[in-house]
């Protein structure tokens, strides 16, 4: 007798295995899983250090509701990383501080 039998909740497509970076290290992750999660599945904790104490954070809520899983994503910082999904070549940054927004011309706001 089966106690779990077909449900929404279970049935779900994994995405292709892509490739991404991490601070430049290679990584691979599946297409369109949270960014967090594939990060927790290569092994990596810290995603960001706070901007006064310069404390690691990593996962916290997992959904979305708090700051702790801020990185810098394609050069963007803040963003949260346990909602946003995974996508093929994507530059993740460990994120130092509030992060800084890249301006044209090479400044920083
Ligand atoms: S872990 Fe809380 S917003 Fe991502």
């Amino acid at each position: 007798m089966d106690l779990i039998g077909p449900h929404p909740v279970l049935e779900f497509a994994r995405g292709e295995k892509v490739s991404f970076s991490l601070d430049g290290r290679a990584m691979e992750g599946f297409e369109g899983e949270p960014i967090a999660a594939a990060l927790h599945a290569n092994g990596v904790k810290v995603y960001r250090h706070t901007p006064l104490m310069g404390r690691p954070r990593g996962f916290f809520c997992a959904i979305g509701k708090c700051s702790s899983c801020f990185m810098v994503v394609d050069g963007v910082p803040n963003v949260r990383t346990c909602v946003t999904p995974l996508a093929k070549g994507m530059r993740v940054e460990t994120q130092e501080g509030r992060g800084h927004i890249p301006l044209p011309g090479g400044e920083v706001a």
